[in-house]
């Protein structure tokens, strides 16, 4: 029987299409899409012109996606998505761990092998030298040797190295192992906050909204260990003038650290230091990936 399609009757009618889905995880999500995506419609009361133009930014935004640039990331993260995603993730967890925050747009899989004590510098610099240190422990706090801890971040004036001339050269990123009592140590410079990418239809949109764009200096981290679950965080420096109004939303208290100038515990005493440990939950059989982005190169590569 033909069915009446009017504003409100067309959200079953597309729902009880693809009630046909075998896949039941794929199936809830797009009915829970729909419903919601209608919803948002109905209260916007959205017309056609508005609605096409939400297509032209969104084929913008497509657009503007190269194996260096992944502008979908950065909406996900600016309209405070990556954020809610990240604290599902962490409320799933049976453990308290280190709380999660962004991966953004700027992570590159395969960073430099490096030894405890090595700099992550590897172009000059002008930035002021800071060692970073502290521990992989479990919730008990027992170190866990041998943790994966890779480490990215910009430079001193702000700019990764995605940002720079040459893209294809990594610099500012190291992946290191914890030593047998769980310790990590390395050598960086300190950042500076940064204004979000705003030359493409994502900044077009911060414009729009009068924000500022601006996110606080921070050093984002990836640290795992078999048998753990693994946290993609962020550390934020104290201070920084956006720490509270971070544009990603990725800044969470217990992430704010401070550059100590002088802390006689750290490995190289005489330099200035950021003292943080990292605590792993203990993996759970329904673990997925924390990572709510990806070395742009991939996304490309898996949309070709
Ligand atoms: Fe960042």
């Amino acid at each position: 029987m033909l069915r009446a399609i009017d504003e409100n009757t067309i959200t079953d009618a597309a729902i009880e299409q693809m009630a046909s889905t075998p896949d039941p995880r794929l199936k809830r999500i797009m009915a829970s899409l729909v419903k919601n995506l209608h919803n948002w419609a109905r209260e916007a009361d959205l017309t056609p012109e508005e609605w096409l133009e939400g297509i032209r930014f969104l084929t913008a935004v497509g657009q503007k996606c190269t194996a260096f640039r992944q502008e979908f990331i950065l909406l996900s993260d600016t309209l405070g998505f990556s954020s809610l995603i990240n604290a599902l993730h962490d409320k799933r967890a049976t453990e308290a761990g280190t709380k999660s925050s962004l991966v953004g747009p700027f992570y590159r899989a395969d960073s430099p092998p490096m030894k405890l004590g090595d700099t992550i510098v590897t172009k000059p610099s002008n930035g002021m030298e800071v060692i970073l240190y502290g521990r992989v422990t479990d919730r008990m706090g027992k170190g866990i040797p041998n943790a994966s801890v890779e480490v990215w971040q910009p430079d001193e004036t702000g700019n990764y190295d995605l940002q720079k001339h040459d893209p294809s050269e990594m610099d500012l990123r190291g992946h290191f192992r914890t030593d047998s009592e769980g310790r990590y140590y390395l050598r960086t410079v300190a950042p500076l906050g940064y204004m979000i990418p705003m030359d493409g239809p994502v900044g077009d949109m911060i414009r729009a909204q009068k924000r500022h764009g601006y996110r606080p200096a921070h050093i984002h981290f990836i640290v795992g260990a078999p048998g753990y679950r693994e946290v993609v965080t962020a550390l934020y420096l104290e201070g920084d003038a956006h720490v509270d109004s971070d544009t990603v939303f990725g800044v969470t208290e217990s992430l704010v650290t401070k550059v100590n100038q002088k802390d006689p515990n750290s490995p190289i005493p005489n330099l200035p230091s950021i003292k943080f440990d990292f605590h792993l939950a203990a993996a759970t059989a329904k673990d997925m990936t924390g990572r709510v982005g990806a070395d742009p190169s991939q996304i490309t590569k898996a949309g070709a």
